[in-house]
């Protein structure tokens, strides 16, 4: 199976790793042999920390979404109208999709949806939520049984990581946003970390599968972190609070409200535990109750696991088990209305 990877950043530069490297279990147990035949970035000069041969590298996306020997796409590049497009294209062309953007997911979604599934095609995004945590599809598989009326949790790595080193190593706000930097957690702008846009396009992406109606992130009411300083953060500790960073949404009869801002938990709260890049997810379904998603949040190899994993879907023939679509819920939740807080 040819693959077309567009990016080759911190998450791109992991999925071609691990296809390329990691021989063990992933081909013992594919079907096909998963071959990255080209890689779109923005430099190709640019002196790249991964053994790569010159000739896989374009800098036209059209190369890649118009190449008929390509059956997959694989977007990581982390724009949003370029990458919406060579999306769209992509499967208007009969390639399966996949990406780790949340920002394009949160805003096309129902778009997406509709065009894979016209062109008898997958879209997978398992990535763009909770880096390394399969959270996508175990909110599926809940719903294949449940009604899910509620989400909480720590849906960003650089803003858990900056909040915890201040908080157990007394480490400063600027500094610990250039170590997450450094170690690949943050948006290329890491702005959209920091004022609550990154938490609530997950957010967003997660209840509007949950609750059966696009949630867009302009929708859900954000505070963000910038202004929390060391001085609070020893107020809190004296006190006796952890401050974490958590997105929060509830579906209650036929209206929701979604949230994402900084709140002090007691150390009695599991979430006061989720440290560095670790993210949580809890779900509440209606017949299985609380259910809790832990692991690593952000970082090149915890996302590009995610994103191979929706690989293997695609190369085994697997991906059907994901199609509960938004147009599906929808369907069956109908439209709620926006409260909010
Ligand atoms: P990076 O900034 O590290 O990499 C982006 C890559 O895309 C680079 O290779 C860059 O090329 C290429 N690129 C960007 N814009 C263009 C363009 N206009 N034309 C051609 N190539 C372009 O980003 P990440 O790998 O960190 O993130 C990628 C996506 O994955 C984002 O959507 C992000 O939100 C998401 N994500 C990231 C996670 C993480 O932990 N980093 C976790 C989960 C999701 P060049 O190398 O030449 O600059
Ligand atoms: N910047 C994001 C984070 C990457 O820190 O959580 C993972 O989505």
């Amino acid at each position: 199976m040819k693959i077309g990877l567009l990016g080759l950043g911190t998450v791109g530069s992991g999925v071609y790793e691990i296809i390329n490297h990691q021989k063990g279990h992933y081909f013992a147990t594919s079907k096909e042999e998963a071959i990255i035949t080209k890689v779109m970035v923005r430099d190709i000069n640019k002196i790249r920390n991964i053994n790569i041969p010159d000739k896989l590298l374009v800098t036209n996306f059209e190369e890649i979404v118009n190449d008929d020997e390509i059956q997959v796409v694989i977007c990581v590049m982390g724009g949003i109208e370029l990458e919406y497009s060579c999306m769209i294209q992509a499967m208007n062309n009969g390639k399966h999709v996949i990406t780790a953007n949340k920002a394009v997911v949160s805003e096309y979604m129902d778009i997406l949806y509709k065009t894979a599934k016209q062109n008898n095609v997958s879209f997978l995004y398992e990535a763009s939520v909770g880096g390394g945590i399969p959270i996508i599809t175990s909110l599926i598989q809940t719903l294949r049984i449940n009604q899910i009326d509620e989400i909480k949790g720590i849906l960003n790595g650089t803003t858990n990581f900056i909040l915890s080193k201040m908080t157990d190593e007394g480490w400063n706000f600027a500094d610990t946003l250039k170590k997450a930097q450094d170690m690949g957690f943050a948006e290329a702008d890491p702005t959209a970390d920091i004022d609550g846009s990154d938490v609530s396009r997950k957010l967003s992406i997660l209840s509007s599968m949950a609750f059966g109606s696009h949630i867009k992130d302009e929708n859900i009411y954000k505070r963000g972190i910038k202004e929390i300083s060391e001085a609070d953060i020893d107020m809190f500790n004296d006190l006796g609070y952890v401050l974490k960073y958590l997105a929060h949404s509830k579906l209650e009869g036929n209206k929701y409200y979604a949230t994402v801002e900084p709140v002090l938990l007691t150390n009695k709260n599991i979430m006061s535990n989720v440290n560095e890049e670790f993210n949580i997810v809890s779900l509440n379904g209606n017949i299985i109750g609380e259910l809790q998603f832990y692991g690593k949040g952000a970082g090149k190899n915890a996302t590009a696991n995610a994103v191979v994993g929706d690989l293997l879907y695609i190369i085994n023939n697997d991906f059907k088990k994901q199609e509960i679509t938004l147009e599906q819920q929808l369907e069956n939740g109908g439209n709620i209305a926006f409260e909010g807080k």
